[in-house]
């Protein structure tokens, strides 16, 4: 069926929250067969990152088939600020020099906004995920006056939690980004093992993660300390959300 979108005034902002300095917006945009009745709907999560900055914002097309992978959570976003806060140690890892990865991307909207700050990414997800954070690089590529700068500093792998090859594939990270990856209690040794697989001696793995299931996340967090030296950095508590933020660094 010919499709064509109505107008550029169809586009409407559905819902818009400030998270930190970043905003987040879910949009909808109609479409209209031959006889003008709109006919299809297509839904996206708009990132805007504070005008201070001079980023492009970063557009996510929603895709309900990929589930908990095709969304953005706000976990990703709170840390989307930190990235461009000059008074967080996360700042000093935004310069092409460092190697940053993060895992379980989803979208890819916080290994993006890391690329547009100047860092360089190599995003991961599970085999079916791959296609969306391509997709989603190139669109921001192709929208951005720095996008082929941006492509050559941003990468997509696969990378299933608990596959030594993959994680080796990989290779180590100064900087591993972890946004709401705690979610499913039987993957969470697999995860610590790749956290561990992609550490070097001096690498930073940052969590952040939505408090859903406490004693879950509570749980992942001590198995974490096993390995790791653990320190909680930041909570926020709000009515609606409770996100906190964790430092994990290889034992020495
Ligand atoms: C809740 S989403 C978070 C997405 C993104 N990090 C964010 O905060 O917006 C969890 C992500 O982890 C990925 N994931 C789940 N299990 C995984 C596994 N065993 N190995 C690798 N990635 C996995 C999912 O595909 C999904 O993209």
């Amino acid at each position: 069926m010919h499709m064509k979108k109505i107008s550029d005034r169809d586009e409407y902002v559905v819902y818009e929250r400030m998270i930190g300095d970043w905003t987040y917006r879910f949009k909808s945009r109609f479409f209209c067969d031959e006889s003008d009745t709109p006919s299809e709907v297509h839904q996206s999560t708009q990132i805007v990152p504070p005008s201070s900055m001079n980023l492009k914002p970063i557009d996510l097309p929603l895709r309900k088939d990929l589930g908990e992978a095709g969304c953005v959570f706000q976990s990703a976003v709170v840390l989307c600020n930190l990235l461009t806060d000059r008074n967080f140690v996360l700042h000093q890892y935004m310069n092409s020099q460092k190697k940053v990865v993060e895992v379980g991307s989803g979208t890819g909207v916080l290994g993006l906004a890391a690329a547009a700050v100047g860092a360089t990414v190599c995003m991961t997800d599970l085999p079916h995920v791959l296609d969306q954070l391509r997709g989603n690089l190139q669109l921001y590529c192709s929208s951005n006056p720095l996008g082929e700068d941006l492509q050559s500093r941003c990468s997509v792998e696969q990378l299933t939690w608990g596959s030594e090859s993959e994680a080796a594939h990989v290779g180590k990270a100064d900087l591993i980004l972890c946004s709401d990856c705690l979610y499913k209690e039987e993957v969470h040794r697999a995860l610590l093992e790749t956290l561990q697989a992609l550490s070097h001696h001096d690498t930073l793995i940052v969590l952040s993660f939505e408090i859903r299931r406490a004693p879950i996340e509570a749980n992942f967090i001590q198995q974490a300390g096993e390995r790791f030296e653990v320190e909680r950095f930041f909570q926020s508590m709000r009515d609606d959300h409770d996100v906190q933020l964790y430092y994990l660094r290889p034992r020495r």
